[in-house]
């Protein structure tokens, strides 16, 4: 069916081939490198700040999640190594979908990177101006104006509220001390201080905006140089990383992990998440894959070094952070930093972690800005978006049009959403893209005459395993928690019915694919990537898919409108 046009991998390669023979882009990378970007991309925002609140909510058994959310992501990388190296061009999942599922899929996954890369971004950059501007206001004292440090919604929705308590007759002081309400009390000054442009109040994350500017720039000025660039920064925070699981493990108190889970499996889950958004990012280096040297044999390597190394790196961090102080007081932006100003003899620390958390959310930015655009320049280069988009820069060989777009789409959202939200949305579009990805996997072996890859991941039948683990989960969940399968089955409203929508697709995929599994003697490690990424997609809240089908819609609509007429795959009217 036309919907579902596909392109054959000779086709995509014959066409990266001639590009770059026409000027494409410079090739320059190897697996150092790829490695790399890897870490630059993945060790952000997510280890610097929101882990604060997952850790908080789920106590020390928080690095059940990390290793839950790690072994998953490494099913999943498993399928991009073996696509990165099958199709090593820029297009990464996109491109993916397009050989395993066809044209209509493939432009869904574009457009959900879309919210995984620019959005992802804006939640990067958000955190990054938290950072920087305590850094600035500690070391010289200088305080960044409120109206120049938060998004206008943000301000406006604080400043209404506080006003509110302040009419029923609350003093501000208290609303100050309390801690419930004391965050408020920023968006309250930032609305009250803000200048007005026709009546409109200018709000708006000035440093956000400014390290998106920078980054765009990097990024548009060259390959080489951004890879210098992220090397350096991922030195930086390598180091840093490692100095506070050394540091830190001498200060660690055993008795802080117990209690291990005080808020059961449902405090733990409630971090999902944030965790997730901590690993994302080791997909992103397969968008260089034509700036690779040797992509077949690297872009496999590099994915699976980065994802192990930060695992590692990442449970120890938690160990380290829950075991050096008690979970309750993690509910912080800064939480590395928090741990170490506690103890009075390890103040420098806390200071070195604030400027290397700079750096290292610099670098997930700029891996993200060199992802998006090449995404958008496979598009274009399919005919599914404009001409413009697939253009290369005569001199610094980068896809110009693209990186400045990216820029303006990070940009735009910086004024108006609050940082939550975007993790969560970032967080949505990136399992929905891995889920694709590894079903993409399954697709594409069931076709015999499917070409091998130079990468292979290791082949388990899951035939019986799959459908034994689904008749397990629901034993399981009948004898033990029989509270939940009433909770789920139970009628209440509309309302409560919507927020268990997700955990039923869940079930009744994971019956699917059980199925699925025993006719077609579905390889182990990808069935396993698709179920728990789509596990992680059904905790994240009914609201996130509520927007992600949104976002979905509106690009569905591009498509028709566009992108399905002026497909190089359309039929050439006569
Ligand atoms: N994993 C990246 C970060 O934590 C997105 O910032």
């Amino acid at each position: 069916m036309s919907l579902f046009r596909k392109k054959s991998i000779d086709t995509i390669l014959k066409n990266a081939e001639t590009e770059s023979h026409h000027g494409g882009l410079a090739k320059h990378l190897g697996v150092r490198d790829l490695t790399a970007f890897g870490i630059a991309a993945i060790i952000g925002a997510g280890i610097f700040s929101t882990i604060g609140k997952a850790s908080a909510d789920g106590g020390p058994g928080v690095i059940l999640l990390f290793i839950f959310t790690a072994v998953a992501c490494s099913f999943a990388a498993f399928a991009y190594a073996e696509f990165a190296s099958l199709i090593p061009v820029s297009g990464s999942a996109y491109t993916y979908s397009y050989v395993a599922f066809g044209e209509l899929f493939a432009w869904i996954i574009g457009w959900a990177l879309i919210m995984e890369y620019a959005i992802g971004n804006v939640t990067v950059a958000i955190s990054w101006s938290d950072y920087f501007s305590s850094l600035v206001q500690n070391s010289t004292n200088y305080r960044v104006n409120e109206w120049l440090c938060m998004d206008y919604f943000t301000a406006k929705h604080n400043y209404d509220l506080v006003s509110s308590m302040l009419v029923a007759g609350v003093p501000l002081e208290e609303i100050q001390k309390n801690g419930q309400t004391a965050g408020l009390v920023e968006g309250f000054v930032a609305y009250g201080q803000a200048p007005n442009l026709f009546g409109m109040r200018i709000i708006f994350d000035a440093p956000a905006l400014f390290i998106n500017i920078i980054i765009t720039m990097l990024v548009y000025r060259g390959i080489k140089e951004s890879r210098n660039a992220s090397n350096i920064m991922v030195m930086i925070k390598i180091v840093v990383v490692l100095l506070v699981i050394f540091v830190g493990a001498f200060f660690v108190d055993t008795k802080n992990w117990n209690p291990f889970l005080p808020n059961g499996i449902g405090g733990l889950l409630s971090g999902i998440s944030a965790v997730f958004f901590a690993y994302i990012g080791f997909d992103a280096i397969s968008t260089t894959a034509e700036e690779c040297k040797n992509p077949q044999r690297d872009l496999p390597r590099g994915i699976l070094y980065s994802i192990i190394i930060c695992t590692i790196l990442y449970v120890a961090i938690a160990l380290v952070i829950t075991g050096m102080v008690s979970y309750t007081e993690l509910n912080v932006g800064d939480p590395l930093a928090y741990v170490f100003e506690k103890v009075q003899s390890l103040h420098w620390l806390g200071g070195v972690i604030a400027v290397s958390a700079v750096v290292a959310m610099a670098s997930v930015m700029l891996v993200f800005q060199l992802g998006q655009p090449r995404i958008w320049m496979s598009m274009s280069r399919d005919g599914l978006l404009p001409p413009a988009f697939a253009k290369i820069h005569p001199k610094f060989k980068t896809p110009s049009f693209s990186t400045i777009f990216t820029g303006f789409l990070v940009a735009v959202p910086i004024f108006f959403v609050d940082i939550n939200m975007v993790t969560d949305i970032c967080s949505a579009g990136t399992l929905f893209a891995f889920c694709l990805v590894c079903a993409g996997v399954l697709k594409l072996r069931m076709d015999p005459t499917a070409p091998p890859s130079k990468f292979k991941t290791p082949y388990v039948n899951s035939k019986l395993i799959i459908p034994i683990l689904f008749v397990l989960t629901l034993v399981l969940l009948f004898v033990y928690n029989r509270p939940w399968i009433d909770y789920y089955l139970k009628w209440e409203s509309f309302n409560a019915f919507l927020t268990k929508i997700p955990i039923y697709f869940f079930f009744i995929g994971f019956a699917f694919l059980s199925v699925m599994a025993f006719k077609y003697n579905f390889s182990l490690i990808p069935t396993l990537g698709l179920l728990s990424c789509f596990y992680m997609l059904s905790q994240l809240g009914y609201k996130n898919w509520l927007y992600f089908t949104i976002w979905l819609i509106i690009g569905l609509i591009i498509y028709f409108a566009y992108g399905r007429k002026h497909s190089k795959l359309a039929p050439k009217k006569i």
